[in-house]
């Protein structure tokens, strides 16, 4: 995989994961920045929107590897890293800087806090990069929920990512998010659609959703019967998050030793009845009454996504003084837009949920 590629001195193109909520992408995203430190790279895992800057996110995600790798017998390249880690701390926390317990007032490197993003972040990267390749190792930087990186944050990614690979930098960049992110990214850098490798993650296929079930009740000398397997796979429609829940329910109800049609069908219920007060529930209520409205004009077209403009006109209302509802749903994470001019829910079944409640 990519972090073999690097490892080997080629270079792997940065990838981005996209998909509906719960369908696996922090699992992924998780798994290959385990794969990273596996191979001892400076990994940096953030999460974007959670009300740090990325260029905070990054400054402290890198300084745990870097702290790990500072010594007296450092290289120089290494030295020259640190310090210039060093100074982009300071570019976004004036009370402090690091010296990794070495006195790097002689090496070369700093300068990482002009304040411009792009320029610091470049600075930053191309030293750990050289760092990484004096100590035959790499830089891998994952951030989540990318959708919520700021336009300046998404046009440094792009740009550095592009700069990387023609410079052959041993940095990899991962980006997971919503639908919306190849979009976002192509509206930051038209080129960003050559850039990345896209992999759009779905549900699972049939016998990856059966084996998600089967495998680890073997674990545990348990078995599914074929029946109750199909029963929790059809209801859940391969969903990762809805097979977790509704597994776990089936599992959690079953006299046992084995996992019958039966109970299948009370864990369906019991995972259906749970998704219904918790999942569901919990974004229906995060939305005010005008824009359940809006939800509700949406859940129409079920999981599909609706035009705004339809919308619009089955609420009677005009575009655009819609437009506030629909900017806050997308800000609390409910729809995300697939395309312009189009609305569509972040999870899968939300639809069917909001059809299933009452007109207040
Ligand atoms: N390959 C898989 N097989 C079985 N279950 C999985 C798999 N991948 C993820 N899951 C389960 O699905 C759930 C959702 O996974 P995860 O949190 O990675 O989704 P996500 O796409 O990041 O969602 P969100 O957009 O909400 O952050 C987790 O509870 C996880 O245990
Ligand atoms: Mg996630």
């Amino acid at each position: 995989m990519a972090v073999n590629r690097v490892q080997a001195g080629r270079t792997a193109q940065p990838i981005v994961l996209y998909g509906l909520r719960g369908v696996g992408k922090t699992v992924l995203l998780s798994q290959f920045a385990k794969s990273a430190l596996g191979a001892e790279w400076l990994t940096a895992q953030v999460e974007a929107g959670s009300g740090k800057s990325l260029r905070e996110s990054l400054g402290e995600a890198f300084h745990g590897p870097l702290s790990d790798l500072a010594r007296p017998s450092a290289g120089r390249r290494l030295l020259k890293a640190l310090k210039t880690a060093s100074s982009f701390k300071a570019s976004y926390d004036s009370t402090g800087t690091w010296n990794f317990g070495l006195d790097l007032t002689q090496s070369a490197g700093g300068g990482a806090d002009s304040g411009v993003l792009e320029t610091d972040l470049t600075k930053l990267l191309r030293d750990l990069s050289a760092a990484a390749e004096e100590e035959r190792v790499g830089v891998a930087i994952l951030i989540d929920e990318a959708q919520d990186l700021t336009r300046d944050e998404l046009t440094a990614v792009c740009s550095i990512a592009h700069f990387s690979g023609q410079q052959g930098w041993r940095l990899l960049f991962a980006l997971a998010g919503l639908p919306s992110l190849p979009r976002v990214l192509a509206e930051a850098k038209s080129y960003s659609e050559r850039l990345f490798v896209f992999e759009r993650i779905e549900h699972l296929p049939d016998d990856l959703a059966r084996q998600a079930l089967t495998v680890p009740a073997v674990a545990e000398g348990a078995e599914w019967t074929p029946e109750a397997v199909t029963l929790v796979v059809g209801e859940t429609r391969g969903y990762p998050y809805f097979l977790q829940q509704f597994g776990q329910e089936t599992w959690n109800y079953a006299p046992g030793p084995d996992l019958t049609e039966t109970d299948a069908q009370v864990g369906a219920a019991r995972g259906r009845a749970a998704l219904d007060n918790g999942f569901f529930r919990a974004r229906w209520d995060r939305a005010t009454k005008a824009e359940q409205q809006y939800l509700r004009a949406m859940a129409a077209d079920g999981d599909a996504g609706s035009s705004s403009g339809e919308v619009a006109s089955r609420l009677g209302r005009k575009v655009t003084s819609l437009g506030p509802a629909r900017a806050s749903l997308i800000a609390k994470g409910l729809i995300y837009a697939p395309e312009h001019g189009v609305v569509a829910f972040t999870v899968p079944g939300m639809a069917d949920f909001i059809q299933r409640q009452p007109q207040a």
